[in-house]
């Protein structure tokens, strides 16, 4: 059984410190969601509040299509896995997996099936009776997700589960998660301030800042357009140039900048100040308006990051993929850059 969340005006103020302001949003039955933003911006208040360990100053929060006040985490149809987890460690694995069917009074021959099959579903099949100091910290990872999924909850909330693992564990856990979550059919709420992690893995995304929720959306809607400049800067590298528009005309805005005219997709009316948005990716190097003195090319592989400055003294980054690296200017040298107005977007300052 999966549920659905939905908050409904929903802030938090802790004394002075207004930590959730005003979110609204609703994550489907068997959705994987994230809450994605940085340190501060109020996503474990959030998670929090959906598990019932604090109250909302403010707004409603259903599971389910039911109001959740005045219920306590046990009496929510929610698990949460912490920001710091922790496994018993002088509990066989098992137990571990277990540990929240005793407190339900199942039977430990039952406690033991329900525990075997968790493990087989985390891929961990014959590891039970070893000790948590005895496993890697992906395979701990593991055990905590099971353990949490023992109680069979409607909804998981995770907190930054990932974040204490190397890349390469970590990029493994993401695909084992999603996996996990496809097969479980559950309900994921999942909190990251990573956000190739949250594209990655969520069928949407909300972004936050400061408390407010900036923009919810698929990975690659809120990846092609952004509803706000904090998210064009926080989801993804991107170039920013300031200007004034001049005209806007069937979704394309012409941006005077001290660059010349620029152009990309967008809605801001002429005399507004905006912001231009472009991509590493976009930018073509040869025959384009932006001309820039290359500083340093970083070669990461699959690409290259070439970083240069533009007149106006401004940053400017293009990518080069790898098989195309010819093409890429060298440092020292003056190149030019152009792109398609379909593949940058123009936001009004605030
Ligand atoms: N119990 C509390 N009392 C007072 N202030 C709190 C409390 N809990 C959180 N805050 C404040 O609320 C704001 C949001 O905190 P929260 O823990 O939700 O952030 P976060 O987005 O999870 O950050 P991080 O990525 O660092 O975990 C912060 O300014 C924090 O200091
Ligand atoms: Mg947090």
């Amino acid at each position: 059984m999966s549920h659905s969340v939905e908050l409904s005006g929903i802030g938090m103020t802790f004394g002075t410190t207004r930590a959730v302001a005003d979110v609204n949003f609703k994550v489907e039955p068997g959705e994987f969601f994230s809450i994605l933003g940085p340190s501060g911006c109020g996503k474990t208040t959030i998670l929090r509040m959906i598990a019932g360990f604090i109250h909302p100053t403010e707004g409603t929060v259903r599971i389910g299509g039911e109001d959740m006040a005045g219920r306590g985490p046990n009496q929510r149809p929610t698990a949460m896995i912490f920001q710091s987890l922790a496994l018993f460690p002088l509990m066989p694995v098992w137990e571990n997996i277990a540990f929240g069917l005793e407190a339900r009074g199942v039977g430990k021959a039952e406690r033991r099936k329900k525990a075997d099959d968790l493990l087989r579903l985390i891929a961990l099949e014959g590891y039970g009776d070893r000790m948590p100091g005895e496993l890697s910290g992906g395979q701990r990872q593991r055990v905590a997700i099971a353990r949490a999924l023992a109680v069979e909850p409607g909804v998981l909330l995770l907190d930054e589960p990932l974040s204490a693992l190397d890349l390469k564990l970590r990029q493994h856990m993401r695909a084992e998660l999603r996996a996990l979550q496809k097969r479980t059919g559950v309900t994921f709420i999942y909190i990251t301030h990573d956000q190739s992690e949250a594209l990655a893995m969520s069928d949407r995304v909300a972004v936050m800042s400061a408390g407010v929720l900036q923009q919810v959306a698929t990975p690659r809607e809120l990846y092609e357009n952004p509803a706000t400049p904090f998210v064009a800067r926080f989801v993804g590298e991107t170039n920013a140039i300031k200007g004034r528009v001049t005209a806007s005309e069937g979704g394309i805005v012409t941006l005077d900048t001290p660059m010349g005219a620029l152009r990309g997709r967008g809605t801001a009316q002429a005399g507004q100040g905006a912001t231009l948005f472009v991509r590493p990716e976009a930018l073509i190097p040869g025959g384009g308006t932006l001309a820039a003195q290359i500083d340093r090319v970083d070669f990461e592989g699959a690409f290259a990051l070439v970083h240069g400055r533009l007149p106006d003294g401004s940053a400017l980054t293009a990518s080069v993929g790898s098989t195309d690296l010819a093409r890429a200017p060298a440092p020292g040298a003056e190149a030019s850059f152009g792109f398609a107005p379909e593949h940058a977007v123009v936001l009004a300052d605030a």
